[in-house]
């Protein structure tokens, strides 16, 4: 039986959330600790947060209610919730799960492994939180939020040759729904050269395909104090001469930031995805000013416009909040009719939920019922889901090149015969087919033969990749079952 001691982990939200639990996991592992997805056997059981709606809080309260009776039977558990609802609710935290051992904030999580070992010599319950915005001049704010990003363990990602790379901290751009800037703090971006020592040396260890986060990533823009300043666009051009490399995408993009020299960036270079996920939230005017967007829907409409023109065959999908405070029908049917002209990949579509702390609880008075939000969820959906299964069915016929990501959701079949495997187009498309497991990690020509609303089905027409050595790659489980991601 193996000694090591366990860590559990269970994660929401977005990107961020994943990459911190991967590097948490790596840290706790040189510690010592081995990755348990049984709950009930783990030493340390960590729940990563999300406040960006309630639910994603009140999940995270009913699994602190479940860890109770673990804590009854092993006295030395420790508990710790991290992330962003640990940034912001401490008290509450307290007050609803007295039991919880470890509270640590979305800047302080390099300090876990010291953290624990404290809970486990003292028992005594310890906090680490990043300052509020306005706890200290922004230098000081700043770094209270730490990047300790390069500590990266590649057993932890969701497969070998694919990571997310942390490329801005933080969010400036106080949208008045959002609990992101407080959560977060404020906006930086991290030095390049860090960046591209990071890329090189994820490539070193297999990555093929690396993903720069950032909550408004084409904000991206390094002032080096020597008159050099680095933007996105700079950055893709370095990073695109990583020999090994194969796929650079970047996510999320703010409508605003949508500059000239990174869209020429993303046409003109190969590795870099032709894709933009570039939320809009509404398409009514008066919606978006009291979100505080900072543009009307007509600039989205330029914008998504040029990104179409400079970058032929581009893919753009977006977000949306529907049942924001004041969205009258007629608000509505302007978000519907931008979704219906705008022919966007896919959108995310969500519910309005009020925050505590933001600009719109104090501003404007929560509204829309909840059967008007879901019913306009619904119709929004409706109406995106038509125009995925028109974009998928203008792919049939065409040839797209694939990098296989693993086993599809239904994958095997039960004489384990023939199985499906799944991967993405350099438009960020999903891509079925049937293969062997020594196609995942590579890239492959893929004729499309079939697609629904969600899927294109095609045929692999060539095993022949760019820089592969010909070994099969050992079978990965996904990111999301190793870490336990619950998408909120
Ligand atoms: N930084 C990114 C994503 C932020 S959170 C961006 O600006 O696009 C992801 C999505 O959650 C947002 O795009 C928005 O659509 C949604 N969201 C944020 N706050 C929300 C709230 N209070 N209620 C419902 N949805 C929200
Ligand atoms: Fe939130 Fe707006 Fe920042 Fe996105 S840009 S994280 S929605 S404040
Ligand atoms: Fe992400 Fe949720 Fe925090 S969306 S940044 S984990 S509030």
């Amino acid at each position: 039986m193996s000694t090591l001691k366990k860590v559990y982990i269970e994660t929401v939200g977005c990107q961020m959330n994943v990459l911190d639990s991967e590097l948490v996991i790596g840290a706790l592992r040189k510690q010592g600790y081995d990755l348990t997805h049984t709950a009930s056997e783990a030493d340390v059981i960590l729940f990563n947060t999300c406040s960006v709606r309630e639910h994603a809080e009140e999940k995270t309260y009913s699994s602190l209610g479940r860890v109770i009776p673990y804590k009854k039977w092993n006295p030395d558990l420790v508990v710790g919730v991290i992330g962003c609802m640990a940034q912001k609710d401490q008290h509450q935290i307290r007050d609803r799960a007295p039991y919880v051992d470890m509270i640590v904030g979305t800047g302080q999580l390099a300090k876990i492994p010291a953290l624990v070992e404290e809970v486990k010599r003292t028992r005594q319950p310890q906090f680490a939180l990043s300052l509020g915005r306005t706890d200290g001049g922004r230098d000081v704010v700043e770094s209270s939020f730490e990047s300790y990003d390069p500590t990266r363990d590649p057993t932890m990602r969701a497969t070998p040759f694919q990571a997310f790379v942390r490329i801005q901290i933080g969010c400036d751009k106080f949208c008045t729904y959002c609990v992101v800037p407080s959560t977060r703090g404020p906006e930086q971006s991290r030095h390049p050269d860090h960046l591209l020592a990071e890329v090189r040396l994820l490539v070193d260890q297999g990555c093929k395909e690396v993903t720069l986060i950032g909550q408004t990533v084409n904000s991206y823009f390094y002032d080096h104090g020597d008159g050099r300043r680095t933007r996105l666009s700079d950055l893709l051009s370095k990073m695109h001469d990583t020999v090994g490399l194969e796929r650079i995408k970047f996510v999320t993009n703010y409508p605003r930031d949508m500059t000239d020299d990174l869209l020429d960036a993303v046409r003109e270079l190969p590795k870099v995805c032709k894709y933009l996920h570039v939320p809009v939230q509404s398409g009514c005017d008066d919606v978006l000013k009291r979100m505080k967007r900072n543009y009307t829907a007509d600039y989205y409409r330029d914008m998504l416009a040029r990104c179409r023109e400079k970058v032929p065959g581009v893919a753009v999908s977006s977000d949306f909040i529907v049942g924001f405070c004041g969205e009258t029908e007629e608000s509505f049917q302007k978000t519907m009719d931008l979704v219906h002209e705008s022919k966007f990949k896919n959108s995310f579509i969500f519910k309005y939920s009020e925050r505590p702390g933001t600009k719109a609880m104090d501003r404007y008075p929560d509204d829309i019922p909840e059967d008007v939000k879901k019913r306009r969820n619904n119709d929004l959906l409706f109406v995106q889901n038509a125009n995925c299964l028109v974009d998928h069915r203008a792919k049939i016929g065409q040839t797209l090149e694939v990098l296989v990501e693993g086993l599809s959701r239904h994958g095997e079949r039960s004489d384990g015969l023939i199985k499906q495997y799944t991967g993405r187009a350099m438009t960020d498309h999903i891509v079925v087919f049937e293969g062997t497991d020594r196609l995942i990690g590579q890239t492959l020509q893929v004729h499309i033969d079939n697609a629904s609303g969600f899927t294109l089905f095609g045929t692999v027409l060539t095993t022949e990749t760019s820089g592969s050595t010909g070994q099969p790659i050992p079978m990965p489980r996904a990111a999301t079952s190793r870490i336990g991601l619950k998408l909120v």
